[in-house]
């Protein structure tokens, strides 16, 4: 899509709203313009509360961006909270087909559905279960389990992005040059990672899939090798 198209003119006019997320916002719609028609777009953790842009206002870029698309192009998203749904529902357009359930009961449901009807996903956007930086096992377990449910309809265009999940590293710095920059902390401790919601799904793709990274923000964006 050219960036004089209506979208983009929306698009780049609220793009600073999304601070740590603008970037990546922007490298998922060039993906997308990349790809055909029919533009789908899975979604877990939809839109809870209307203008809210630091939670990233999510369905409601590709709300736009896939009417924009036109040609059958769609959006699902699941959120488990009835608040959360009903807010949504308010935001976006009837081109978002939204469902309230748990995220990893629907997705199971929706790729035996997707690989029925040989339906491909343009990108599967992972933003449920809020994450405790302190303690995010529970989080990144869930958004692990969103992973197993979708991994037989992933294919090699697929984009898959985890939200809230930045870089995380061991950092020092030295007392004497405060106004230095950070250092990672070499061996043995372990190298930068992923961390937040996508941790384990970072995990699973380093070890067992060889994903191809797009960038590391606060999305986690990758593309299967298969
Ligand atoms: C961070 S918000 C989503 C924000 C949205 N993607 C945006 O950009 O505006 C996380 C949402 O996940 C939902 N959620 C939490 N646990 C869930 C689960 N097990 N299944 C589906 N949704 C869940 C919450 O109700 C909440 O609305």
């Amino acid at each position: 899509m050219s960036e004089s198209s209506d979208f983009y003119k929306w698009f780049n006019n609220i793009s600073l709203k999304l601070g740590a997320r603008e970037i990546s916002f922007k490298k998922i719609f060039k993906y997308l313009d990349s790809l055909p028609n029919p533009i789908i777009i899975v979604e877990t953790g939809c839109l809870r509360k209307k203008d809210n842009f630091l939670d990233g206002q999510s369905t409601l870029l590709f709300d736009k961006y896939t009417l924009s698309r036109g040609e059958n192009s769609k959006i699902y998203t699941v959120d488990i909270s009835p608040e959360s749904t009903k807010i949504c529902k308010e935001v976006v357009s009837k081109n978002v087909e939204i469902t309230t359930n748990d995220s990893v009961r629907y997705l199971n449901n929706l790729s035996k559905n997707f690989l029925k009807n040989k339906t491909r996903v343009s990108m599967f956007y992972l933003d449920s279960f809020d994450v405790d930086w302190r303690y995010p096992y529970p989080s990144a377990a869930h958004h692990l389990k969103e992973l197993v449910a979708i991994n037989k309809i992933i294919d090699e265009n697929t984009l898959v992005v985890v939200d809230d999940s930045p870089a995380v590293g061991n950092l020092t710095q030295n007392e004497n040059q405060p106004d230095q920059p950070w250092k990672i902390l070499s061996s043995p401790s372990p190298l930068p990672t992923i961390g937040g919601k996508g941790f384990l799904v970072h995990e699973y793709d380093l070890i067992n899939v060889g994903a191809n990274f797009l960038t590391q923000e606060n999305q986690y964006l990758f593309r299967n090798l298969a």
